[in-house]
């Protein structure tokens, strides 16, 4: 392996584990993950999450998933079930059709797809550490027009280490700029309703000694009007061949505000999280529906240090989880890829990437 794989990695017995981020930023558990249905319900249940951090899990899942068959049909049953456990992060489907493409004619099941799996994380730690040198220079080029020597930016969800290997995405040039001695400040949304920003995304980059502020997620409107965000760079679940980025609820309107204010609005992703298949990705990218409980209930930890949900609403009253919005292109500045960056545009990102 060539990466650290910080939110999993193989064990000692050659089985996939990862880091529980339900428990974050409270606890720091383990999970050992030893069965195509523990796979498919940590993928369910997000206590892995982040696109390529399914795309990794699905592709160590795939592995897993032949230490229990005897051939390939069998193994195409499990490998739908990884396909089908979340609808709109395309490194799932992505991961699942490349592993079963490179083992249709594999005689020893078992041994290429740990060689497989492996090969994939290395290529995707690899993009990663590109995003991260790619996007810091952007971050050059915007202290140097603007002649400060400190950066404030925006950010949205998770899409650090946690969501994507070794890296992250929106997160790695935050990162890479630390290690340029760069003076970085991160306006971190909370990203209701199940919180990634405040929990996740700020227990990275206290992890990192970098300077952050949690925010409501209402306050990045206020923030650019007054000059206080000099970039805005998220990740993305699935972004359309004309540029469209499927990312966390509440990615849209930050794209609005950004337009509305001139604030340089950047997507960092690895080229499998591209969908060539879609054209327009408002219309066609699917939006998962979630659960109901993750909008009327909060968790937190309560005096002893005890994790517990708490309803906040009236009992009765209906609440609606839409997962994930689409960002039109003509709202993106450019996507920072492993390739540099790419206007939201489809006969650029055609002519890079396919
Ligand atoms: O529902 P999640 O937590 O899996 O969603 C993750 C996101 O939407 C992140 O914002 C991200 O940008 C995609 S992961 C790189």
């Amino acid at each position: 392996m060539q990466g650290k794989y910080k939110a999993l990695w193989l064990n000692k017995n050659k089985y996939l584990e990862v880091i529980d981020q339900t428990k974050l930023p409270f606890e720091y558990e383990t999970k050992v993950l030893k069965t195509t249905d523990e796979i498919v319900k940590a993928i369910k249940d997000m206590t892995v999450r982040g696109a390529g951090v399914i795309g990794s899990v699905a592709a160590f899942g795939i592995y897993t998933a032949c230490l229990e068959v005897d051939n390939y049909d069998e193994l195409k049953l499990r490998a739908k079930q990884i396909r089908e456990s979340r609808p709109t992060a395309v490194n799932l489907m992505w991961a699942v059709d490349l592993m079963m493409d490179k083992l249709k004619d594999s005689t020893d099941l078992v041994n290429d797809a740990l060689k497989f799996a492996i090969k994939l994380n290395d290529d995707e730690a690899c993009e990663s550490q590109k995003i991260a040198e790619y996007g810091c220079d952007i971050i050059e080029d915007i202290l140097k027009k603007k002649n400060k020597s400190k950066i404030n930016i925006l950010t949205h969800c998770n899409a650090g280490w946690l969501a994507v290997i070794d890296e992250g995405t929106a997160l790695a040039p935050i990162y890479e700029a630390k290690k340029r001695g760069i003076d970085v400040h991160v306006w971190v949304d909370e990203t209701r309703p199940r919180n990634q920003g405040a929990s996740l995304t700020a227990w990275e980059l206290t992890q990192s000694g970098i300077n952050h502020t949690i925010i409501a997620d209402n306050t990045g409107g206020h923030l650019m009007q007054d000059g206080q965000v000099d970039m805005v760079i998220t990740g993305a679940d699935r972004v359309s061949a004309g540029g469209d980025v499927a990312n966390k609820i509440g990615t849209y309107l930050k794209a609005l505000a950004a337009k509305d204010n001139n604030v340089p609005f950047y997507v960092a992703i690895p080229a499998s999280t591209f969908d060539f298949d879609i054209i327009d990705g408002v219309k066609e990218i699917p939006i998962e529906l979630r659960s109901e409980d993750e909008v009327k209930y909060i968790k937190g930890v309560d005096k002893n240090g005890k994790i517990k949900e708490v309803l906040i609403t009236p009992k009765n009253s209906p609440a609606i989880n839409y997962g994930f919005d689409v960002t039109p292109a003509r709202l993106i500045t450019g996507l920072i890829t492993n390739k540099g960056i790419c206007r939201a545009d489809f006969d650029e990102i055609r002519l890079k990437f396919t």
